[in-house]
């Protein structure tokens, strides 16, 4: 009655909910997206519900977009918002746990480990690891079989970022006894961690050692980089973290630079391992997409498929409009949250967000919405034909359905946007186009018999993964099909 009765012309409307603290939490965090539009839909773009005794304000569209992702810091912040998350995973000191100008200045330093130069360099390490993975993964012997992607991805998005992005050490020491620690750090990432920070579970004891674990790997990489004991100089991220410095003329601690990497590692592994996931499963529902995906293959590299390079990557037009399709699919983050700190008013509308709130965007709710894609139901990598130019810059790419978008104000954007925007967009096109090539190339791929459709996407996870197992069967180009 409380709800109906006093409503404050000035705020949002409050989604109807029994139960004070709880609110929504339960129907939020088991479908986000059902949820988002069903609130849309009574409420309109703007409302807020309650996420465990927080109130979140939702602003949905390509304008509700541009209000988070837009937001100034003085008015959004993003570090109380997330820092009981990440703290503990990624280490004190980096990201959300400083001052904003810090992570300004560190996603700075990151970029500089992400050049044309350092890509070009990749493309053949990670092309080795996903064949070396081939040739030594229970799941691909033989000319035909089936592969738990849900067990295979993470392993091989893990190996090809370690070896590429994060260096030659960190990869050969991710085999060893480093594999079970990454797991455990891992387990300290997810929503539950997210939602209770405060509750004493049993991972977190264990999350806690294997981040102190994590960071004195990195801790003596450095040490013996400094010591002289490496006798070929490394030119990867961790050289790179070492040899930069703040404005302030204070370069990064050894501590800050392992918090670093750790925090890379994190921000890459889940984004990309539920995004090649998804691939993998649109691809075998649609084998003629996966002809076009060969076709492009043999039309950029030749009969005999020369070898893949940095610089044929970026003609490979078709896989980037397949990984873009994912990803407005798909989009691996749904829900972008920030502190409210100042009094905020929501342009076009007469609601004021006060100070005690969160303010949430989720673009994916926009990227799904048949006012900006037609049939946006549909896995069509085809919709981005003739928009490729567009490609460096999606946030200012007019649809064609009449939508000219300024700046943040668009319907699709995956990578998020303003201060905040990922570092990681052309390291993740660069490690996913690798693996598409290379698994277009040597197999073909089907969903299980009997199954028409991708699996459900399971949100008990920190991004939006596909039910395990994600089963897909494969058979080797040319191969028998037994
Ligand atoms: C930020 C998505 C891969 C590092 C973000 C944000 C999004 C996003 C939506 C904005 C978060 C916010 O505004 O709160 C993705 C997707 C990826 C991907 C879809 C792959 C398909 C990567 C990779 C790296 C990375 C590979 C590292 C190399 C970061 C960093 C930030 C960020 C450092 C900045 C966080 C901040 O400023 O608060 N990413 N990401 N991401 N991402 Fe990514």
């Amino acid at each position: 009655l409380n709800q109906l009765l006093f409503k404050d012309p000035n705020q949002p409307p409050v989604v109807f909910h029994w139960f004070p603290f709880l609110g929504s939490t339960v129907v939020y965090g088991m479908e986000p997206y059902k949820f988002f539009n069903k609130c849309q839909e009574q409420y309109g773009d703007v409302f807020t519900f309650i996420l465990l005794g927080r109130k979140m304000t939702v602003t949905l569209g390509p304008k509700g977009n541009e209000f988070v992702f837009n937001g100034k810091h003085a008015d959004l912040c993003a570090e109380e918002a997330y820092t009981h998350l990440t703290t503990p995973v990624f280490g004190s000191g980096v990201v959300y746990d400083c001052p904003n100008h810090m992570l300004m200045e560190q996603k700075k330093f990151m970029k500089f480990g992400l050049t044309t130069e350092t890509f070009k360099a990749y493309v053949p390490l990670i092309k080795d690891e996903i064949v070396n993975y081939f040739q030594t993964s229970p799941f691909f012997s033989g000319q035909s079989g089936k592969v738990p992607l849900s067990t295979a991805i993470p392993q091989l998005t893990l190996f090809t970022a370690s070896r590429s992005l994060q260096g030659r050490e960190v990869r050969e020491a991710l085999t060893t006894t480093h594999a079970d620690l990454f797991h455990d750090l891992d387990m300290g990432f997810t929503p539950v961690n997210f939602m209770f920070p405060w509750l004493p579970l049993p991972h977190n004891a264990k999350r806690d050692r294997a981040q102190k674990a994590m960071a004195k790997l990195y801790l003596d990489i450095i040490a013996r980089r400094k010591s002289g004991e490496e006798s070929k100089k490394e030119i990867d991220m961790i050289w790179n973290l070492m040899n930069r410095s703040y404005k302030s003329g204070e370069s990064l601690s050894d501590l800050h630079v392992a918090h670093c990497m750790i925090a890379l590692l994190m921000a890459g592994q889940h984004t990309s391992m539920a995004t090649t996931t998804w691939t993998l499963l649109h691809l075998a529902a649609k084998p003629e997409i996966q002809k076009a995906l060969y076709d492009e293959q043999i039309k950029v590299f030749g009969k005999d498929l020369a070898p893949l390079t940095y610089e044929k990557l970026s003609e490979l037009q078709m896989v980037n409009n397949v990984v873009k399709e994912i990803l407005r699919i798909h989009p691996p983050l749904h829900s972008i949250m920030r502190k409210v700190k100042s009094p905020l008013h929501v342009p076009d509308t007469n609601f004021v967000i006060p100070t005690s709130h969160f303010v949430m965007a989720a673009p994916g709710v926009s990227a799904m919405d048949e006012k900006y894609f037609k049939n946006a139901k549909e896995f069509d990598p085809f919709r981005w034909v003739g928009h490729e130019a567009d490609e460096d810059n999606a946030e200012k790419f007019d649809f064609g359905f009449g939508l000219v978008s300024k700046g943040t104000a668009s319907p699709y954007l995956p990578f998020g946007a303003g201060r905040h925007r990922c570092i990681g967009e052309q390291f993740a096109n660069v490690q996913l186009g690798t693996i598409i090539s290379t698994l277009v190339r040597e197999f073909e791929f089907s969903l299980p018999p009997g199954q028409k459709d991708v699996p459900l996407v399971d949100y008990n996870s920190m991004v939006a993964l596909a039910m395990a197992p994600a089963m897909v069967h494969w058979k080797r180009r040319g191969g028998s099909n037994h």
